[in-house]
């Protein structure tokens, strides 16, 4: 099945994602269907699954066969600790759409859990109700960004470490303050400017909302130079902007993409509801 799969995969842009063969993620995956997604996460860094139906324990199941499930810093609006297979809306208080959803972090560019000293490693999406049009999901390649810098900036960011926090994607994202027991729990982290994915050997940007500042640099100059290089990663060439269907289940690798989504939807009168989960990474080498 190999063979015939390969060819039914379907490549989505130049920077990145892929149509993945018609497959039920309900189901376990036999070993070459798992390879299959395994070499496609490598290659293209975004999969898109196509009609799946998958209940919150299948999505766990699935997420489960590529890693260990992540648990979330965030709370919830009541106080209590976010499940592993949570819901991510533009859903208010009162469970309206709204343009001033719960949580909008999600709106900037970011890698999921930057803040981590083991960042995540993969996380997935899973369509459950659609805006009739409108609400995508952006990815930035961040391997691609990097390999058209100046060879001077790329030396010259070699060795710069920056600092990412939770605290830091309150402020920047203007939600509300961190609390004391979140900065406890979440400490900052360093991080090297210039990432290596741990499998493909390949550099990358590492950067988006949860970065602080550079480590040896202002807050005023590292704000500047690390919003240019996120805009620098979110060119249109590097972006795959993913539109949603019914169904879809889109699974990415944060070590090498930043994402968003765009609110360009009736976020105060149509409802965005995907349920997520996140795969846990490794510790990143400095
Ligand atoms: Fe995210």
């Amino acid at each position: 099945m190999n063979d015939i799969s390969v060819q039914a995969m379907r490549r989505l842009s130049a920077a990145g994602g892929v149509e993945m063969p018609a497959m039920d993620l309900s189901k376990p995956l036999s070993e070459p269907e798992k390879q299959l997604v395994r070499d496609a996460f490598l290659e293209h860094h975004i999969l898109v699954f196509r009609n799946q139906k998958l209940s919150k324990e299948a999505q766990a199941a699935f997420t489960e066969q590529f890693g260990e499930l992540e648990d979330h810093v965030v709370r919830q609006h009541d106080g209590s600790k976010t499940p592993q297979v949570h819901t991510v809306s533009n859903l208010d208080a009162d469970g309206k759409p709204s343009y001033k959803p719960l949580t909008h972090g999600n709106y900037f560019w970011h890698t999921d859990k930057s803040y981590h000293a083991k960042p995540s490693l993969a996380t997935l999406l899973h369509a459950i109700e659609l805006p009739t049009e409108g609400g995508n999901t952006q990815f930035a390649n961040t391997g691609l960004a990097y390999e058209a810098l100046p060879e001077e900036r790329k030396q010259a960011f070699a060795d710069l470490k920056v600092v990412h926090s939770w605290e830091a994607n309150r402020r920047n994202t203007k939600n509300k303050p961190a609390t004391e027991e979140e900065k406890r729990e979440r400490p900052p982290v360093t991080h090297p400017l210039i990432r290596t994915h741990p499998e493909t050997g390949k550099k990358v940007l590492y950067v988006g909302i949860h970065t602080s500042h550079i480590v040896g640099k202002s807050m005023e100059e590292s704000r500047e130079l690390l919003d240019e290089l996120a805009d620098f990663c979110a060119q249109d060439e590097f972006v795959y902007s993913h539109e949603w269907q019914p169904g879809d289940l889109v699974m990415w690798d944060n070590r090498t993409t930043m994402h968003r989504a765009i609110a360009n939807y009736s976020m105060n009168a149509e409802r965005r509801i995907l349920h997520r989960t996140v795969i846990k990474g490794d510790d990143i080498p400095h």
